[in-house]
């Protein structure tokens, strides 16, 4: 089977293993900055040899903050901020990708925009529809987002099109009800996804890595969406991306009902169609799990829970351990509850991260 100790290299990017951490939000930030715990934390997982990290979800810009303890790359001033982040990665032998966000209808402002107008059932408030002129300014700001993350020295971009934000709401037919250009089929659900992608693109120099996250599976019609992953694959593949992290909007029950890698089929697919690098992402803890993912024929083994849970994963993997993480998500109420004195897992110590 492939190791995944191994090096790997990912659109030019030496890695120094094939383990991701996957892009999540830390209870570091305040005011759009992240602050020297949560740099410190980069830090670690890059010393404890995870191969490419994904910062939190950045947001774009100041309408599209979904998490109040989220850091931004809305201007320039955010650029030696981030430049700290990328800096402690690469001190450590790491790599690092930012992840760019706009939260949508899921964001914390008066007046949160979506494709249609439907309340996001994430956050219960409601949103409004997005004219092409909000279209225009969104891609316009993902791409001055990319163009600072480039700046500010990061080894490449991620796109969130996944988890109910902004983007993976116009590619959903629950969130995405319009009838314009912008709606109505697959290819017309994921046309403004795609703008901002090619935006994005055109806003750092060419071969920059730039990937996507996405869903692997639909709030509904979720049959008719594994033809719609398919033709994404594709047009991702012709837009240019480097790599596509398969998640789902479902990973918080199937983690409870005790479930492991439940994207791992619709993953292979895109893999096999659409010719990408696939990072795969949601249930994985165990080297039977890793190894289940890579003889899949995936590329990447991506986490985020068991991180959050032991930083130093990697290590513990190749010792034959198996991660703590029972993928129970107390982490999210964790993170809410700002004054958790630095736990970020029920597993951990009172008083201590670890
Ligand atoms: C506390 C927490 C914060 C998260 N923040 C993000 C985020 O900022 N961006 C993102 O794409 N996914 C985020 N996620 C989702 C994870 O990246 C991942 O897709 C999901 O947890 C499934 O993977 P796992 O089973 O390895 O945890 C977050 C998850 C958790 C538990």
């Amino acid at each position: 089977m492939t190791d995944p100790f191994q090096p790997y290299t990912l659109a030019g990017v030496p890695l120094r293993d094939r383990f991701v951490r996957s892009a999540t939000v830390s209870p570091y930030a305040a005011e759009g900055v992240v602050g020297r715990t949560g740099i410190e934390r980069y830090r670690t997982l890059a010393r404890e040899r995870v191969g490419l990290i994904i910062t939190e979800m950045v947001y774009i810009s100041p309408d599209g903050q979904a998490s109040r303890t989220q850091a931004g790359l809305w201007d320039e001033s955010c650029i030696a901020h981030h430049k700290e982040i990328v800096e402690a990665v690469h001190e450590e032998g790491g790599k690092v990708f930012v992840q760019l966000n706009h939260g949508g209808a899921a964001s914390l402002c008066e007046d949160p925009l979506s494709p249609s107008g439907v309340t996001s059932p994430y956050t219960g408030r409601p949103a409004r529809a997005m004219g092409e002129d909000d279209m225009a300014r969104v891609a316009r700001d993902f791409a001055a987002a990319a163009a600072r993350a480039e700046a500010a020295g990061y080894d490449g971009i991620q796109i969130h099109c996944a988890h109910g934000y902004l983007l993976s709401q116009f590619i959903s037919p629950f969130f995405n009800r319009r009838e314009d250009a912008y709606g109505g089929t697959p290819e017309k659900r994921f046309r403004f996804p795609a703008e901002v992608i090619a935006a994005v693109k055109g806003a750092v120099r060419t071969g920059y890595p730039v990937c996507i996250k996405i869903n692997s599976n639909a709030e509904q019609d979720d049959t008719e969406y594994e033809d719609a992953l398919m033709w994404m694959g594709r047009a991702c593949a012709e837009l240019g991306v480097c790599a596509i992290e398969v998640s789902g909007h479902d990973f918080t029950p199937q983690g409870r009902a005790g479930k492991h890698t439940y994207y791992l089929e619709r993953a292979a697919k895109l893999r096999a169609g659409s010719g990408l690098p696939v990072m795969l992402v949601g249930g994985i803890r165990t080297m039977e799990d890793v190894r289940r993912v890579l003889d899949a024929g995936i590329d990447l083994v991506s986490m985020s829970r068991p991180f959050l849970c032991q930083p130093d994963l990697v290590g513990r993997l190749e010792r034959g351990e198996d991660s703590l993480c029972v993928s129970c998500s107390k982490c999210f109420s964790m993170l809410r509850k700002f004054e958790n004195e630095g736990r970020l897992c029920i597993q951990h110590e009172q008083g201590s991260d670890r």
